[in-house]
């Protein structure tokens, strides 16, 4: 196991990662923000190099170690071309005492997680999502905005709205993961004639949009589908892909993606929970949203 802190090696690893978009989404998303100034403090852990066959993306020791429970902050991206290495890696790499979810898109990255959980006594917990990315977000029609709205960029003042109105927020660690994230990565949102906000959308350090939401009364008007438009193409003009994940019931939000011509992945991605009884006020199972029925 290497840890890879060497900036022409995690350039060289960023460049193949990119060959071969879109499987490897998640780990070339934290590579390419690692490569780039590196604002959450993350690392690079790969089975050998320079032929690596497994890499795991997560928070440096120290920061795991301040907060045994946090899972916004102990989030890994997995990704392998050999399922060995990767069980190898997986085992040794991650403090498995510790609560943390690591996701991505190669089958096998749960039963890897399920395998060791089993000799080692660990508890999981797994939640699907498809992942959707835009081969071309240049190509999105621009959508016009309601004259009502004006389009903005989040900041503090707006943290407890987003973390009440996230179905995965509510709690201390979720504000201080959005605070986090609307300081170090790009975010759109709409603000309403008394400067009130509307609805949001915010990328990760994966390169990934999400945390989406748009407050209940103002929904289906198009307002989160205009987002998702803008930041898919300020994220394609960063030179990230376009991607975001959605959980495999929220026919809403796969409708606003796919409407905009956005690709559902094959493979789903998996977000696993290790150790979810160290983390329980709330739980990651997101509240229900309306209008989560089929077309
Ligand atoms: C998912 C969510 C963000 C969508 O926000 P939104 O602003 O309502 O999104 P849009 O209005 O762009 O699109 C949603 C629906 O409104 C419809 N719509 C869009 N413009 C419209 C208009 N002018 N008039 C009426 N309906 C309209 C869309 O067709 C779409 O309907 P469909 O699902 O039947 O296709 C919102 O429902 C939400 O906050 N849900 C809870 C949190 C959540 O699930 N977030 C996603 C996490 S990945």
């Amino acid at each position: 196991m290497l840890l890879l802190n060497c900036s022409s090696k995690l350039h060289q690893l960023e460049v193949t990662l990119r060959r071969r978009l879109p499987e490897t989404l998640q780990v070339y998303g934290a590579v390419r923000t690692i490569n780039r100034g590196n604002p959450v403090a993350q690392e690079v852990l790969v089975d050998s190099w320079p032929d690596f066959k497994a890499i795991l993306t997560g928070p440096r020791k120290e920061q795991v170690a301040l907060d045994s429970s946090d899972f916004y902050t102990s989030m890994y991206a997995g990704y392998y071309r050999d399922l060995g290495a990767y069980r190898e890696l997986l085992s040794r790499a991650v403090n498995w005492d510790h609560a943390f979810c690591i996701h991505g898109l190669r089958d096998g990255l749960y039963e890897a997680s399920r395998d060791i959980a089993k000799d080692k006594g660990v508890k999981l917990e797994v939640f699907r999502y498809f992942a959707y990315f835009h081969p071309d977000p240049s190509s999105i029609p621009e959508i016009r905005l309601d004259p009502n709205m004006r389009l903005s960029t989040l900041d503090v003042s707006h943290l407890d709205v987003m973390n009440e109105n996230w179905p995965y927020g509510g709690n201390k660690y979720s504000r201080r993961f959005m605070d986090s994230l609307i300081r170090h990565f790009p975010n759109f949102c709409l603000l309403d004639s008394a400067g009130q906000l509307v609805s949001w959308s915010i990328s990760d350090t994966y390169g990934a949009m999400g945390r989406s939401v748009t407050v209940p009364q103002h929904r289906g008007r198009g307002y989160n589908g205009v987002l998702n438009n803008v930041l898919a193409k300020r994220l394609h003009a960063l030179g990230y892909p376009s991607y975001g994940h959605v959980a495999v019931d929220n026919y809403t939000m796969q409708r606003l993606q796919e409407r905009q011509g956005f690709h559902r992945q094959p493979n789903l991605c998996h977000f696993i929970l290790h150790n979810a009884a160290l983390y329980r006020t709330p739980t990651l199972t997101p509240k229900p949203g309306p209008a989560t029925t089929p077309a």
